[in-house]
């Protein structure tokens, strides 16, 4: 069976330096030292209130990391625009509430929604794969394929809150996992995930890819990036 793909979600890094709003740490040197502990993309969040990663972030990434990157991003013109320009692999759509701590619930969507249509047909034609950050609900699915997208990221948060109470949680992740793949969509997965529990989801084999942030730059803080992103992958790989 093949095994997850492993993006490393590098917001955080751009968190510590905008505490001083000053030039370290590096996202890019954080990206390049993912990349040698053995991840196979990188991931960066670009909001609305900038709080985090910077538009110059993302463009000396795109422009000069030779890695596959995922470009998260709401429905924020400025930025859409940005994406069509920087052409990166993967898009993902997300929801975006200024006053949350981080991305709270998966996307509204539906084949109705003309705006959330218009971004993905802009992104589509300027060459980038879109995913839509998703609740593991099956209609919800179902309207994510209407869309006509060709991947899904589905929200492990309720997972990652619940999965010490049994198997309930990891039961509707795989659930939804295989109406996805059965439907024809890529399937991701993130958000919350830790090295206590990433290996239930890194096992369920519909699981293509997994998006993982704080949890690794925290680890980073006592063993290095490099370190941190080479045992996340070692316990994906082992949970396949
Ligand atoms: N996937 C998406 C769509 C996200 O918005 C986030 C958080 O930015 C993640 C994955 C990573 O979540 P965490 O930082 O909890 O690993």
């Amino acid at each position: 069976m093949t095994r997850p793909r492993l993006y490393v979600n590098i917001d955080h890094v751009a968190t510590v330096r905008e505490a001083r709003r000053t030039d370290e740490p590096d996202p890019l040197a954080a990206a390049r030292a993912a990349m040698a502990g053995g991840a196979d993309g990188i991931t960066v969040h670009l909001r609305e209130d900038r709080r985090h990663i910077q538009d110059a972030d993302v463009i000396a990434i795109a422009e000069s990391l030779p890695a596959p990157l995922n470009f998260e991003l709401a429905l924020s013109d400025d930025i859409i625009a940005l994406a069509c320009q920087l052409r990166p692999l993967q898009v993902t759509l997300v929801p975006e509430r200024r006053e949350e701590v981080t991305t709270e619930g998966g996307l509204r969507v539906s084949s109705r929604d003309a705006r959330l249509r218009n971004a993905i047909r802009r992104l589509d034609e300027a060459g980038c794969q879109v995913s839509l950050f998703i609740d593991p609900v099956l209609d919800v699915i179902d309207a994510a394929k209407d869309l006509g997208v060709p991947a899904i990221e589905l929200h492990t948060g309720e997972f990652s809150h619940r999965w010490r109470e049994g198997t309930t949680a990891l039961d509707t992740l795989r659930q939804a996992a295989r109406h996805a793949s059965e439907l024809g969509l890529a399937v991701h997965a993130g958000h919350g995930l830790t090295y206590l529990n990433v290996q239930g989801v890194a096992s369920v084999p519909e699981i293509e890819e997994l998006n993982i942030g704080h949890s690794i730059v925290s680890r980073a803080m006592f063993e290095g990036l490099e370190a941190a992103v080479r045992e996340m992958r070692r316990l994906m790989t082992d949970a396949r």
